[in-house]
């Protein structure tokens, strides 16, 4: 298949762009390297440097006939959305609806959505979420993925564009860079691995740290995978349903690097959300897909990556 992988030369992107190729697709990465980076990118893909709500996008899907988007690009960090909520809408509202009209002009035939489970959740009793909860946004970064999301049925009535949604859980593993979402995992791993503490910012009435999925990049490369097949139509939580608290990411990564557990305490940051789980049935049953990796093992990959061994 021709694919146009967006965001490809950005952490999870870069590794779904190795995945295609490695499965004989053929790829072009559209990336404005605002937080990507140059050494991520697969030489055996064709690379456009350009910004999603640029409107020569509409020129580029129409001359290069893709017969699939996977759009990984976006402003990622919460904290950013909430200090600059219209630059995020630019990027992850407009930018989206940009590609989408570029896509149906072009008769793409099929658009895989990159979304947030954690963001557009927000905070639910119902633990593991699954994905026919009421979305309740806490940031404008969630608004506008929730947004993203909302156009495409529209464009599939009305263009016949195919679509899934992927709602990640927090992804960690090697080429996470420690600004996104869930940069907790490369933060710790970089700190410990410098011999230096981090901090673990916690709620008073949740002293091991909130509770969060934490899902390894392979994984989520499975599913990207699984998605240019099947489940049309269809949102898809991926993550593990394993719930982890700050503290015990903290003891696993220091079990990885091979040093005592000292972190240091904080107050949660604004917008911190205290749990975050998903339910990830739909994505077994549907996707015939399921996480492979431990938080364990995972970490351990990662700290391999970080050490220059992997
Ligand atoms: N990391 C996570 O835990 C997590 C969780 C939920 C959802 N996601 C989503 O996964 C996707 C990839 O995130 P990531 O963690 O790999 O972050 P990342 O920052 O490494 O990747 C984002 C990529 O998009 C590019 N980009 C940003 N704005 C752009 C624009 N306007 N035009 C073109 N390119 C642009 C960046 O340069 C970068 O290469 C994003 O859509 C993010 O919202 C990530």
């Amino acid at each position: 298949m021709k694919i146009l992988v967006t965001g490809g030369a950005g952490f999870i992107g870069s590794h779904v762009v190795d995945a295609y190729l490695a499965a004989g697709h053929q790829v072009t990465v559209l990336d404005d390297l605002s937080t990507g980076r140059r050494e991520n990118l697969n030489p055996k893909a064709a690379f456009v440097e350009m910004d999603v709500a640029d409107p020569r996008v509409r020129e580029l899907l129409a001359a290069e006939r893709f017969e699939v988007v996977n759009h990984h690009a976006a402003q990622v960090s919460v904290p950013l959305s909430a200090q600059d909520p219209l630059a995020d809408l630019e990027a992850n509202g407009r930018g989206t609806l940009n590609l989408l009209v570029a896509a149906a002009e072009a008769g793409v035939r099929r658009f895989v959505f990159i979304s947030s489970g954690g963001a557009i959740y927000g905070e639910q009793e119902h633990l593991p979420t699954p994905e026919e909860t009421v979305p309740r946004p806490l940031s404008p970064y969630g608004v506008h993925k929730l947004l993203g999301e909302s156009y495409l049925p529209f464009f599939a009535q009305v263009h016949g564009l195919e679509w899934v949604v992927l709602r990640y859980a927090n992804v960690y593993g090697p080429r996470q860079a420690p600004h996104a979402e869930a940069g907790v995992v490369a933060i710790f791993c970089s700190a410990l691995l410098a011999g230096e503490q981090a901090t673990i910012y916690r709620y008073d009435d949740m002293p091991q740290g909130m509770i969060r999925d934490y899902v390894y990049v392979e994984d989520v490369v499975r599913a990207n995978l699984a998605a240019l097949e099947r489940g049309t139509g269809q949102i898809f939580n991926i993550g593990t349903g394993v719930p982890t608290t700050t503290l015990e990411l903290y003891h696993t990564v220091a079990q990885a690097v091979g040093v005592e557990p000292r972190p240091r305490f904080g107050p949660p940051r604004p917008g911190d959300l205290r749990r975050s789980l998903l339910d990830v049935s739909r994505a077994r049953r549907e996707l015939d897909w399921q996480p492979r990796v431990s938080l364990a093992e995972g970490c351990r990959r990662t700290i391999a990556w970080l050490r220059g061994e992997g």
